[in-house]
Order: C-alpha cells, then sequence, then structure tokens
C-alpha cells in the first residue's frame, strides 16, 4: 500500500509539470495570459505555432503514458499489451487510480498554485499506455468530434465523458477500473467547464493555429 501511495504521490507531482508553460516560456509568451489562458496544446497552437504545440502534446500525453505504462512494470497489473487478462481482478483498478492521479496532477499543478491545465492530452496519453486499443478509439472519436464541428473542446468534452464506458464496452465491464477511470474523465469534463458554456453559447472560437502578427 505504502508503494502504491508513493507512485500515486510521484505520478501527481510528474503529471503537474507544466510543459505547455515551460515550452512557451521559451518562446517569450506567458501562455497563462494569452488566449484561452489553458496551458495546453490546444491555446499552444492558438497562441505560437505547430512546433511549439506538437512538443506540448508530446510532453503531455508522453508524462501520462509513461506513469501508467510504467506502473504496469512497477505493480503486477493485469493489463498487459493493451489486452485485459484478468478484467475483473480488484488489481486492474489500481491502474484507474493511477490515471487519476496523472490527470490530476495536470489540472491542479502543484507547480501552478494548483491551477493547471485541462487534461485531455494527459488523460488521453494515460490511457494508451495501459489500454491502448481504447486509446486509439477514443482518439477517433476526438478527431471526429473535432472535425466536424471545428471546436477542439467538443472532441476533449465528448470523450472525457464517455471514456469509462468505452473501455467497459471494450473489456467487458470491470467495476472498480471503469468507475474510477470515469472519474478521470468527469474531472477532465470538469475543467472544460469555461469551454462547455462558450459550446453552448455558441462562443467558442473554431480552432486555428497560430498566424505571424498576431497578437
Ligand atoms: O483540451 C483543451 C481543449 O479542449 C480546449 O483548449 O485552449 O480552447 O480552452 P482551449
Amino acid at each position: 500500500v505504502a508503494a502504491l501511495v508513493a507512485y500515486l504521490a510521484a505520478t501527481f507531482l510528474v503529471c503537474g509539470i507544466p510543459f505547455g508553460k515551460i515550452i512557451a516560456r521559451a518562446k517569450g509568451v506567458d501562455i497563462q495570459h494569452v488566449g484561452s489562458g489553458n496551458i495546453g496544446t490546444t491555446n499552444v497552437a492558438r497562441e505560437i505555432g505547430k512546433g511549439a504545440a506538437a512538443l506540448t502534446l508530446l510532453f503531455d500525453a508522453g508524462k501520462g503514458a509513461l506513469a501508467t505504462g510504467l506502473a504496469g512494470v512497477v505493480f503486477p497489473l493485469c493489463v498487459t499489451g493493451g489486452v485485459s487478462v484478468d478484467p475483473q481482478s480488484p488489481a486492474a483498478a489500481l491502474v484507474g487510480l493511477v490515471m487519476l492521479a496523472a490527470v490530476c496532477g495536470h489540472i491542479f499543478s502543484p507547480f501552478l498554485g494548483f491551477h493547471g491545465g485541462k487534461g485531455i492530452a494527459v488523460g488521453v496519453g494515460s490511457l494508451l499506455g495501459f489500454a491502448w486499443p481504447v486509446g486509439l478509439i477514443e482518439l477517433g472519436i476526438f478527431f471526429v468530434i473535432a472535425y466536424a464541428t471545428k471546436r477542439v473542446s467538443a472532441g476533449s468534452v465528448t470523450v472525457a465523458a464517455i471514456v469509462g464506458l468505452v473501455l467497459a464496452l471494450f473489456y467487458g465491464p470491470n467495476l472498480g477500473q471503469d468507475l474510477i477511470v470515469e472519474a478521470a474523465g468527469l474531472v477532465v469534463v470538469w475543467a472544460h467547464r469555461s469551454n462547455i458554456k462558450k459550446l453552448v453559447s455558441g462562443q467558442e472560437k473554431p480552432f486555428s493555429f497560430h498566424k505571424k502578427g498576431e497578437r
């Protein structure tokens, strides 16, 4: 139990590293004071450009994948190679806790006074790290919705809201893991509350890359 608590604490800390903020700062921009004010890939793309956004995505998704992927090595988990070996085992819920810690670390970043990002990249990354087929399905749904609506946030909110359900449908129900993963998804939905308000009122702007001369 002590090892698990230590692992969850380490996950929270590592996933709290605000890569978007760091990458933007290297470009001379305080990402929390431009655009949506978010530290994620979408805002970095909007305010800085493609290269910085790709790096932010890589590091944010990577820290999530590292957390759950490494958990499978450190602890004897029940998901190997993306296939649930024994989905009914309580140990499978453990990796859900790691995903929850990863998402919370990013959203409530201890390095930003517990005000961080919105958690979608780290969430999908951590999903890919322990159940990659479900991560790919979620990515597919994300792209369809984001492309159809031209709003990244619409894709993010949709996949976050249904993540526990998709996991349960793919592997068969494992209530402990499904509920914890769904809880992680709902934290991501909550982090998007300002986007949801704007989507509902029609004020959410379509996605765009930064163009020189803007701002
Ligand atoms: O996941 C982040 C994205 O869905 C919204 O980002 O910057 O438009 O609030 P942003």
